[in-house]
Protein backbone atom coordinates (compact mmCIF):
# COMPACT_ATOMS: atom_id res chain seq x y z
CA UNK A 1 0.00 0.00 0.00
CA UNK A 2 1.30 3.29 -1.11
CA UNK A 3 2.85 5.45 2.45
CA UNK A 4 3.75 8.55 1.23
CA UNK A 5 1.56 10.57 3.51
CA UNK A 6 2.26 13.82 0.69
CA UNK A 7 0.42 12.24 -2.04
CA UNK A 8 -2.81 14.80 -1.39
CA UNK A 9 -2.05 17.20 1.54
CA UNK A 10 -4.22 20.20 2.62
CA UNK A 11 -2.22 23.72 2.04
CA UNK A 12 -1.98 25.84 4.95
CA UNK A 13 -3.66 28.99 5.35
CA UNK A 14 -3.85 31.62 7.76
CA UNK A 15 -6.61 32.76 8.98
CA UNK A 16 -8.52 28.98 7.86
CA UNK A 17 -6.48 26.17 8.70
CA UNK A 18 -6.49 26.50 12.52
CA UNK A 19 -6.08 22.97 14.64
CA UNK A 20 -10.23 23.06 14.65
CA UNK A 21 -10.07 23.13 11.01
CA UNK A 22 -7.04 20.62 10.63
CA UNK A 23 -9.05 18.15 13.26
CA UNK A 24 -12.40 18.30 10.87
CA UNK A 25 -10.34 17.53 7.86
CA UNK A 26 -8.65 14.74 9.61
CA UNK A 27 -12.58 13.52 10.05
CA UNK A 28 -12.49 12.89 6.29
CA UNK A 29 -9.18 11.52 5.27
CA UNK A 30 -7.09 9.86 7.24
CA UNK A 31 -4.43 9.88 5.08
CA UNK A 32 -3.51 13.49 3.54
CA UNK A 33 -0.81 15.57 4.95
CA UNK A 34 -2.48 18.57 7.05
CA UNK A 35 -0.38 21.67 7.31
CA UNK A 36 -0.91 24.13 9.77
CA UNK A 37 -0.93 28.37 9.27
CA UNK A 38 1.95 29.91 9.11
CA UNK A 39 3.75 30.62 12.14
CA UNK A 40 6.43 32.88 12.43
CA UNK A 41 9.99 32.13 13.72
CA UNK A 42 10.19 35.41 15.71
CA UNK A 43 6.12 34.58 17.57
CA UNK A 44 7.27 30.72 18.85
CA UNK A 45 10.46 32.63 20.21
CA UNK A 46 8.65 35.48 21.89
CA UNK A 47 4.65 34.44 21.97
CA UNK A 48 2.33 32.54 23.66
CA UNK A 49 3.76 28.47 22.72
CA UNK A 50 0.99 26.86 23.73
CA UNK A 51 -1.89 28.79 21.66
CA UNK A 52 0.73 28.79 18.64
CA UNK A 53 1.84 25.08 18.80
CA UNK A 54 -0.93 22.86 20.31
CA UNK A 55 -2.77 20.76 18.12
CA UNK A 56 -4.61 17.40 18.60
CA UNK A 57 -3.33 13.39 18.53
CA UNK A 58 -6.03 13.07 15.64
CA UNK A 59 -4.27 15.77 13.54
CA UNK A 60 -1.05 13.40 12.24
CA UNK A 61 0.20 13.35 10.11
CA UNK A 62 0.67 17.29 10.75
CA UNK A 63 3.18 19.32 9.50
CA UNK A 64 4.44 22.70 10.87
CA UNK A 65 4.69 25.79 8.78
CA UNK A 66 6.96 28.16 9.76
CA UNK A 67 8.08 32.21 8.39
CA UNK A 68 10.95 33.49 8.94
CA UNK A 69 15.00 34.66 7.28
CA UNK A 70 17.02 34.45 10.22
CA UNK A 71 18.64 31.39 10.29
CA UNK A 72 19.35 31.28 14.00
CA UNK A 73 15.88 32.20 14.86
CA UNK A 74 14.54 29.45 12.48
CA UNK A 75 16.62 27.31 14.80
CA UNK A 76 15.58 28.02 18.28
CA UNK A 77 11.47 27.87 16.78
CA UNK A 78 12.54 24.28 15.11
CA UNK A 79 14.44 23.23 18.34
CA UNK A 80 11.31 24.68 20.56
CA UNK A 81 8.79 22.81 18.20
CA UNK A 82 10.29 19.44 18.84
CA UNK A 83 8.49 18.74 21.77
CA UNK A 84 5.29 19.13 19.94
CA UNK A 85 5.89 16.28 17.64
CA UNK A 86 5.20 17.46 14.19
CA UNK A 87 5.71 15.05 11.70
CA UNK A 88 7.18 17.68 9.06
CA UNK A 89 8.40 21.05 9.13
CA UNK A 90 8.15 23.66 6.46
CA UNK A 91 9.21 26.91 5.52
CA UNK A 92 7.21 29.43 3.82
CA UNK A 93 8.77 31.09 0.73
CA UNK A 94 5.71 31.65 -1.20
CA UNK A 95 3.44 34.18 1.01
CA UNK A 96 3.22 37.50 -0.63
CA UNK A 97 2.02 39.58 2.02
CA UNK A 98 3.08 43.02 2.97
CA UNK A 99 3.55 42.51 6.21
CA UNK A 100 5.14 39.10 5.21
CA UNK A 101 7.19 41.20 2.87
CA UNK A 102 8.70 43.95 5.25
CA UNK A 103 10.00 41.18 7.53
CA UNK A 104 11.63 39.80 4.48
CA UNK A 105 10.60 36.15 4.28
CA UNK A 106 7.62 34.34 2.30
CA UNK A 107 8.08 34.62 -1.61
CA UNK A 108 10.34 37.70 -1.34
CA UNK A 109 13.00 34.62 -0.51
CA UNK A 110 12.42 33.19 -3.49
CA UNK A 111 15.56 36.26 -4.86
CA UNK A 112 18.18 35.14 -2.09
CA UNK A 113 17.97 31.21 -2.50
CA UNK A 114 21.28 31.61 -0.80
CA UNK A 115 19.32 32.76 2.55
CA UNK A 116 17.00 29.95 2.10
CA UNK A 117 19.93 27.50 2.22
CA UNK A 118 21.26 28.78 5.43
CA UNK A 119 17.89 28.60 6.83
CA UNK A 120 16.92 25.66 5.91
CA UNK A 121 20.19 23.82 7.15
CA UNK A 122 20.06 25.59 10.50
CA UNK A 123 16.23 24.29 10.52
CA UNK A 124 17.29 20.59 9.30
CA UNK A 125 20.29 20.92 12.39
CA UNK A 126 18.03 20.98 14.66
CA UNK A 127 15.27 18.91 13.29
CA UNK A 128 14.25 14.95 14.24
CA UNK A 129 11.65 15.10 11.35
CA UNK A 130 11.53 16.25 7.37
CA UNK A 131 12.25 20.27 6.51
CA UNK A 132 10.11 21.11 3.78
CA UNK A 133 10.05 24.03 1.66
CA UNK A 134 6.78 25.32 -0.12
CA UNK A 135 7.48 28.08 -2.79
CA UNK A 136 6.71 29.77 -5.92
CA UNK A 137 8.01 29.77 -9.30
CA UNK A 138 9.33 33.10 -9.36
CA UNK A 139 8.60 36.74 -8.33
CA UNK A 140 8.29 39.87 -9.81
CA UNK A 141 10.24 39.80 -13.34
CA UNK A 142 12.14 36.67 -12.17
CA UNK A 143 11.90 34.11 -15.37
CA UNK A 144 10.86 30.64 -13.67
CA UNK A 145 12.63 28.71 -16.22
CA UNK A 146 15.48 30.18 -15.22
CA UNK A 147 15.59 30.73 -11.93
CA UNK A 148 13.20 27.88 -10.54
CA UNK A 149 15.88 24.86 -11.03
CA UNK A 150 18.85 27.09 -9.73
CA UNK A 151 16.29 27.21 -6.58
CA UNK A 152 15.94 23.89 -6.18
CA UNK A 153 19.62 22.89 -6.92
CA UNK A 154 20.78 25.19 -4.26
CA UNK A 155 17.82 24.74 -1.47
CA UNK A 156 18.35 20.43 -1.87
CA UNK A 157 21.84 21.45 -1.53
CA UNK A 158 21.08 22.79 1.74
CA UNK A 159 19.83 19.86 2.63
CA UNK A 160 15.69 19.65 1.76
CA UNK A 161 14.54 16.56 0.03
CA UNK A 162 10.70 17.83 -0.79
CA UNK A 163 9.56 21.06 -1.96
CA UNK A 164 5.56 22.13 -3.14
CA UNK A 165 5.76 24.45 -5.50
CA UNK A 166 2.74 27.21 -5.68
CA UNK A 167 3.28 26.99 -9.87
CA UNK A 168 2.43 30.98 -10.37
CA UNK A 169 4.86 33.55 -9.49
CA UNK A 170 3.96 35.80 -6.36
CA UNK A 171 3.94 39.93 -7.75
CA UNK A 172 5.45 41.44 -5.02
CA UNK A 173 4.08 44.90 -6.04
CA UNK A 174 1.05 46.16 -6.42
CA UNK A 175 -0.97 42.67 -6.10
CA UNK A 176 -2.94 42.05 -2.76
CA UNK A 177 -2.64 38.51 -1.35
CA UNK A 178 -5.63 37.50 -2.77
CA UNK A 179 -4.82 38.95 -6.09
CA UNK A 180 -1.50 37.03 -6.06
CA UNK A 181 -3.34 33.60 -5.65
CA UNK A 182 -5.59 34.11 -8.59
CA UNK A 183 -3.79 36.67 -11.16
CA UNK A 184 -0.24 35.35 -11.89
CA UNK A 185 -1.06 32.73 -14.62
CA UNK A 186 -0.42 28.82 -13.41
CA UNK A 187 2.54 27.02 -15.14
CA UNK A 188 2.17 23.40 -14.61
CA UNK A 189 4.29 22.16 -17.48
CA UNK A 190 7.17 23.69 -15.44
CA UNK A 191 6.52 21.96 -12.50
CA UNK A 192 6.48 18.58 -13.82
CA UNK A 193 9.84 19.70 -15.89
CA UNK A 194 11.12 20.06 -12.44
CA UNK A 195 10.23 16.91 -11.40
CA UNK A 196 12.03 15.41 -14.40
CA UNK A 197 15.06 17.41 -14.13
CA UNK A 198 15.10 16.47 -10.07
CA UNK A 199 13.88 12.64 -10.06
CA UNK A 200 15.62 12.43 -6.70
CA UNK A 201 13.58 14.58 -5.04
CA UNK A 202 10.01 14.61 -3.90
CA UNK A 203 7.76 17.36 -5.51
CA UNK A 204 4.25 18.64 -5.21
CA UNK A 205 2.34 21.01 -6.67
CA UNK A 206 0.02 23.37 -5.54
CA UNK A 207 -2.20 26.09 -7.24
CA UNK A 208 -5.53 25.84 -8.45
CA UNK A 209 -6.41 21.86 -8.08
CA UNK A 210 -10.14 22.23 -7.46
CA UNK A 211 -11.11 18.06 -7.56
CA UNK A 212 -9.75 15.37 -6.82
CA UNK A 213 -9.95 13.89 -9.90
CA UNK A 214 -7.63 16.57 -11.03
CA UNK A 215 -5.13 15.76 -7.99
CA UNK A 216 -5.33 12.20 -9.31
CA UNK A 217 -4.35 13.53 -12.84
CA UNK A 218 -1.70 15.29 -11.47
CA UNK A 219 -0.21 12.49 -9.71
CA UNK A 220 -0.80 10.21 -12.56
CA UNK A 221 1.55 12.70 -14.55
CA UNK A 222 4.48 11.79 -12.56
CA UNK A 223 4.40 14.32 -10.07
CA UNK A 224 4.84 12.95 -6.07
CA UNK A 225 2.23 14.77 -4.44
CA UNK A 226 -0.63 17.54 -4.81
CA UNK A 227 -1.62 20.43 -2.00
CA UNK A 228 -4.78 21.59 -2.09
CA UNK A 229 -6.27 24.87 -0.41
CA UNK A 230 -9.27 26.86 -0.99
CA UNK A 231 -11.01 23.72 -2.95
CA UNK A 232 -10.62 21.81 0.07
CA UNK A 233 -11.54 24.84 2.30
CA UNK A 234 -14.54 25.81 0.59
CA UNK A 235 -15.85 22.35 -0.87
CA UNK A 236 -13.97 19.82 1.88
CA UNK A 237 -16.66 16.92 1.10
CA UNK A 238 -15.96 16.56 -2.72
CA UNK A 239 -11.87 16.84 -2.45
CA UNK A 240 -10.94 14.71 0.74
CA UNK A 241 -13.81 12.44 1.53
CA UNK A 242 -12.44 9.66 -0.69
CA UNK A 243 -9.02 10.76 -1.01
CA UNK A 244 -7.94 7.85 0.65
CA UNK A 245 -8.66 6.10 -2.32
CA UNK A 246 -5.32 7.49 -3.35
CA UNK A 247 -3.19 5.17 -0.84
CA UNK A 248 -5.62 2.41 -1.71
CA UNK A 249 -7.49 2.94 1.96
CA UNK A 250 -11.09 2.59 1.47
CA UNK A 251 -12.14 5.10 4.63
CA UNK A 252 -14.64 7.14 2.82
CA UNK A 253 -17.74 8.38 5.55
CA UNK A 254 -20.38 10.59 4.49
CA UNK A 255 -21.03 14.09 5.28
CA UNK A 256 -23.53 13.10 8.03
CA UNK A 257 -20.88 10.61 9.78
CA UNK A 258 -18.32 13.59 9.14
CA UNK A 259 -20.50 15.69 11.70
CA UNK A 260 -21.22 12.96 14.39
CA UNK A 261 -17.34 12.62 14.15
CA UNK A 262 -16.98 15.81 15.09
CA UNK A 263 -19.56 16.13 18.08
CA UNK A 264 -17.41 14.58 20.86
CA UNK A 265 -14.35 17.25 19.60
CA UNK A 266 -17.03 20.10 19.64
CA UNK A 267 -18.74 18.73 23.10
CA UNK A 268 -15.10 18.59 24.49
CA UNK A 269 -13.73 22.67 23.29
CA UNK A 270 -17.22 24.09 24.33
CA UNK A 271 -16.73 22.21 28.22
CA UNK A 272 -13.49 23.54 28.30
CA UNK A 273 -15.06 27.60 27.54
CA UNK A 274 -14.91 27.43 23.84
CA UNK A 275 -17.46 28.83 21.45
CA UNK A 276 -19.57 27.04 18.75
CA UNK A 277 -18.46 28.85 16.53
CA UNK A 278 -14.82 28.84 16.72
CA UNK A 279 -15.29 25.07 15.15
CA UNK A 280 -18.22 25.12 12.77
CA UNK A 281 -17.08 28.29 10.85
CA UNK A 282 -14.58 25.92 9.27
CA UNK A 283 -17.65 23.31 8.29
CA UNK A 284 -19.90 25.58 6.71
CA UNK A 285 -18.98 24.18 3.21
CA UNK A 286 -19.20 20.98 4.38
CA UNK A 287 -22.48 20.47 2.43
CA UNK A 288 -21.72 22.32 -0.47
CA UNK A 289 -23.55 21.41 -3.82
CA UNK A 290 -26.25 19.79 -1.90
CA UNK A 291 -30.03 20.12 -0.96
CA UNK A 292 -29.76 21.77 2.57
CA UNK A 293 -26.18 23.47 2.00
CA UNK A 294 -27.93 27.12 2.37
CA UNK A 295 -29.80 25.83 5.37
CA UNK A 296 -26.83 24.42 6.75
CA UNK A 297 -24.94 27.13 6.37
CA UNK A 298 -27.49 29.80 7.31
CA UNK A 299 -28.61 28.08 10.85
CA UNK A 300 -24.73 28.21 12.13
CA UNK A 301 -23.63 30.91 10.74
CA UNK A 302 -26.33 33.32 12.38
CA UNK A 303 -26.72 31.05 15.39
CA UNK A 304 -22.92 29.66 16.44
CA UNK A 305 -21.75 32.96 17.65
CA UNK A 306 -24.40 33.47 20.21
CA UNK A 307 -22.80 32.23 23.78
CA UNK A 308 -25.20 29.63 24.59
CA UNK A 309 -25.14 27.85 21.47
CA UNK A 310 -23.89 24.50 21.45
CA UNK A 311 -24.91 21.27 19.91
CA UNK A 312 -28.30 21.67 19.69
CA UNK A 313 -27.78 24.07 17.13
CA UNK A 314 -25.68 21.33 15.07
CA UNK A 315 -28.60 19.30 14.85
CA UNK A 316 -30.98 22.05 14.14
CA UNK A 317 -28.44 23.09 11.27
CA UNK A 318 -27.89 19.17 9.99
CA UNK A 319 -31.89 19.08 10.02
CA UNK A 320 -32.23 21.65 7.08
CA UNK A 321 -29.90 19.14 4.93
CA UNK A 322 -32.27 16.28 6.22
CA UNK A 323 -35.50 18.32 5.55
CA UNK A 324 -34.57 19.04 2.10
CA UNK A 325 -33.28 15.62 1.45
CA UNK A 326 -36.45 14.10 2.00
C1 LIG B 1 -6.88 32.43 3.32
C2 LIG B 1 -5.56 31.93 2.83
C3 LIG B 1 -4.46 31.96 3.66
C4 LIG B 1 -3.22 31.46 3.23
N1 LIG B 1 -2.17 31.42 4.11
C5 LIG B 1 -1.00 30.81 3.74
C6 LIG B 1 0.05 30.58 4.68
O1 LIG B 1 -0.06 30.87 5.88
N2 LIG B 1 1.18 29.99 4.21
C7 LIG B 1 1.33 29.61 2.90
O2 LIG B 1 2.37 29.06 2.52
N3 LIG B 1 0.35 29.81 2.00
C8 LIG B 1 -0.81 30.38 2.40
N4 LIG B 1 -1.84 30.50 1.50
C9 LIG B 1 -1.66 29.99 0.12
C10 LIG B 1 -2.11 28.53 0.02
O3 LIG B 1 -1.34 27.69 0.86
C11 LIG B 1 -2.01 28.03 -1.43
O4 LIG B 1 -0.66 28.09 -1.82
C12 LIG B 1 -2.84 28.86 -2.40
O5 LIG B 1 -4.14 29.10 -1.89
C13 LIG B 1 -2.95 28.16 -3.76
O6 LIG B 1 -3.56 26.90 -3.63
P1 LIG B 1 -5.13 26.66 -4.03
O7 LIG B 1 -5.32 27.22 -5.40
O8 LIG B 1 -5.33 25.18 -3.94
O9 LIG B 1 -5.92 27.43 -3.01
C14 LIG B 1 -3.07 30.98 1.92
C15 LIG B 1 -4.20 30.96 1.07
C16 LIG B 1 -5.43 31.41 1.52
C17 LIG B 1 -6.63 31.34 0.60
Amino acid sequence: MEQNPHRLSVAPMMDWTDRHCRVFHRMMTRRAMLYTEMVTAAAILHGPRPRLLDYSAVEHPVALQLGGSVPSELAQAVRIARDWGYDEINLNVGCPSDRVQSGCFGAVLMERPGLVADCVAAMIAESPVPVTVKCRIGVDDQIPEEVLPGFLEQVSRAGVRHFIIHARKAWLQGLSPKENREIPPLDYPLVLRMKREFPHLTICINGGVASLSAAKSMLDQGLDGVMIGRAAYHDPAATLIGADALWGDAFAPDAHQVVQGMRPYIAAHLESGGRLHQITRHMLGLFTGRPGARGWRRVLSEGATRNAAGLDLLDHALSQVQAAAA
